[in-house]
């Protein structure tokens, strides 16, 4: 039985504004998580949802008024292509804002995705930290998110916290972590836009359908935030679009 779980819902006008705003609230948690720990994990998403937040974090103000040297990325999920192919999640983080911030390079913890998945997946799940401070996500159109993809067994798997997986578009290998590591965050924050979520924006936040995987992606102890733009909130009720319980 699943306990009753809140989510904050922000709807922003534009994509552009959730840009902003998924910027402002990934400078808040860093801050406080540094704060907190002297030092603030984060894990990122890939695709391209959230490329206009990340071009924001290597500009001013948070090129210099995030404590990058305090601050260790990780991926969420990642295709296993060489870093300098254009399906890499960690290649795009690289062009939009890594190649312009103050971060030392062992802060940055790509996947290693020019191994065997078996083999990448095993030394990544060594890699991540118990728990992370923010994780960000996004949802596919048929509601996957990192690369949990519906159906897939990986939405199962409960003690492993990196697994390889094949599927998504591209369809290729990709290593994801998993429900456990996403449970056990402080901060999990999706970035959905455009019109095309908008049906399974609807399936996860209105109708609670939990065959799609962004559905699960609660954390048990920590917050649970979506920022979209209206495009992609266009099909939910009124009574959604704020703080929800979810049973
Ligand atoms: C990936 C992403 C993936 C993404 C969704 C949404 O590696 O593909 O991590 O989970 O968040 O597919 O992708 P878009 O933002 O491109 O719509």
């Amino acid at each position: 039985m699943r306990t009753k779980k809140t989510r904050n819902v922000i709807i922003a006008e534009t994509e552009e504004a959730m840009a902003a705003e998924g910027a402002r609230l990934f400078a808040e948690i860093v801050a406080s998580g540094v704060a907190a720990n002297t030092m603030c994990a984060v894990a990122l998403s890939g695709g391209s949802t959230p490329r206009k937040m990340h071009a924001l974090l290597g500009q001013e103000p948070y090129c210099s008024g995030i404590p990058w040297s305090r601050v260790h990325l990780y991926w969420g999920d990642e295709r296993c292509v060489p870093a300098d192919s254009r399906w890499s999640n960690y290649g795009r983080a690289r062009e939009d804002f890594l190649d312009y911030i103050a971060i030392p390079i062992e802060n940055i913890h790509p996947m290693p995705g020019e191994v065997p998945p078996d083999e990448g997946a095993l030394r990544y799940g060594k890699e991540i930290p118990e728990v992370f401070d923010l994780i960000l996500l996004g949802m596919g159109t048929d509601g996957h998110t990192a690369s949990l993809f519906p159906g897939h067994s990986a939405l199962e798997e409960r003690r492993k916290t990196v697994v390889p997986v094949e599927g998504g578009n591209p369809d290729i290998p990709r290593l994801t972590i998993t429900f456990p590591v996403i449970e056990r965050a402080r901060n999990v924050l999706f970035l959905v836009s455009g019109r095309e979520k908008a049906e399974p924006v609807k399936s996860v936040l209105k109708d609670h359908d939990l065959r799609l995987p962004a559905a699960r992606g609660f954390p048990s102890e920590g917050r649970l935030i979506w920022i979209m733009d209206r495009e992609a909130a266009s099909l939910l009720p009124e009574e959604v679009i704020n703080d929800q319980e979810h049973h």
